[in-house]
């Protein structure tokens, strides 16, 4: 009977074939995106030359934490914010914790908040033409909630430079976003290429 190894490598064929599927599908459902934080505001009023203030060493700034998986909310930690004078983090200027929170699925977070900078680090990181470069970098953990089941955590470090005119605020008006050194890009890539090299594989040995 020639037909008989022919069937049963076509029904073996089609098994991998429905399991690879079901990987792929498990894979994608699974996956998750951290979110995305931007820094909305950023001012400074001592260095607002029209408000002639020079003794409010306050930093005013507001975070916006965007939700952007389409059915996975997200458990944020404690998220820590640190502020250091530019270009190379060598002081610390101040800091702040924002207590943790939970955010459901395609939502939106802003936090408006006052942190008191170092007053000598301040006066110093301003240029003789009133603008000034500062560092911002923040550091939490997120666990992402997968129906009723809630994941493990994934750090999330992320930062960027911050450049200040001479009106205290930063200069780019639109939404800065802060990222992450290590690129996320590439872990994507890493993810979704050990999966293709497994379905390969289940695929090259029949
Ligand atoms: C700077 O100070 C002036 C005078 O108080 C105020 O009108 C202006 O809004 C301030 N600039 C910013 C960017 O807040
Ligand atoms: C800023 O304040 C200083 C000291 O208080 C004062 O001498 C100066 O005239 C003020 N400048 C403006 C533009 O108000
Ligand atoms: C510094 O400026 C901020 C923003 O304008 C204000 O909320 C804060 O009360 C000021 N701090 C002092 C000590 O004046
Ligand atoms: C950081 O910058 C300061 C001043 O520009 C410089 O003296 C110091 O060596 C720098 N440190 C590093 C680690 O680059
Ligand atoms: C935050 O700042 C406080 C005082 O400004 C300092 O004692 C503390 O070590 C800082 N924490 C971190 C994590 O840098
Ligand atoms: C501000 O920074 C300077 C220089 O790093 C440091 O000597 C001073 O202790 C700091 N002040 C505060 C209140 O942390
Ligand atoms: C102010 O001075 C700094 C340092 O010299 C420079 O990088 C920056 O471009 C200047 N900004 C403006 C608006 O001239
Ligand atoms: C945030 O800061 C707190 C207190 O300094 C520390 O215990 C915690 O580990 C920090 N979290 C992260 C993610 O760095």
């Amino acid at each position: 009977m020639p037909d008989q190894p022919g069937g049963c490598c076509r029904c073996c064929c089609s098994f991998i074939f429905t399991l690879g599927l079901t990987a792929l599908f498990m894979w994608l459902s699974l996956r998750t995106d951290n979110p995305t934080c931007y820094i909305q505001n950023f001012y400074l009023p001592s260095l607002n030359q029209t408000l002639n203030n020079t003794a409010n060493n306050s930093l005013v700034f507001e975070l916006k934490l965007e939700n952007g998986n389409k059915d996975k909310g997200i458990y944020y930690d404690a998220i820590n914010l640190t502020f250091y004078d530019f270009p190379n983090k060598s002081h610390l200027m101040g800091n702040y914790t924002i207590p943790g929170f939970y955010q459901g699925h395609k939502k939106k977070a802003t936090r408006l908040q006052l942190v008191e900078l170092n007053k000598t680090l301040l006066s110093q990181a301003t240029y003789p033409n009133g603008t000034a470069n500062f560092r911002v970098d923040l550091a939490t953990a997120v666990r992402f909630k997968i129906m009723a089941w809630k994941t493990k955590r994934h750090k999330l470090d992320v930062g960027s430079d911050v450049e200040v005119d001479n009106k205290g605020s930063k200069t780019y008006q639109k939404n800065m976003k802060l990222r992450s050194g290590a690129s996320e890009h590439k872990r994507y890539c890493a993810q979704m290429g050990s999966l293709v090299s497994l379905v390969l594989l289940v695929f090259l040995d029949f």
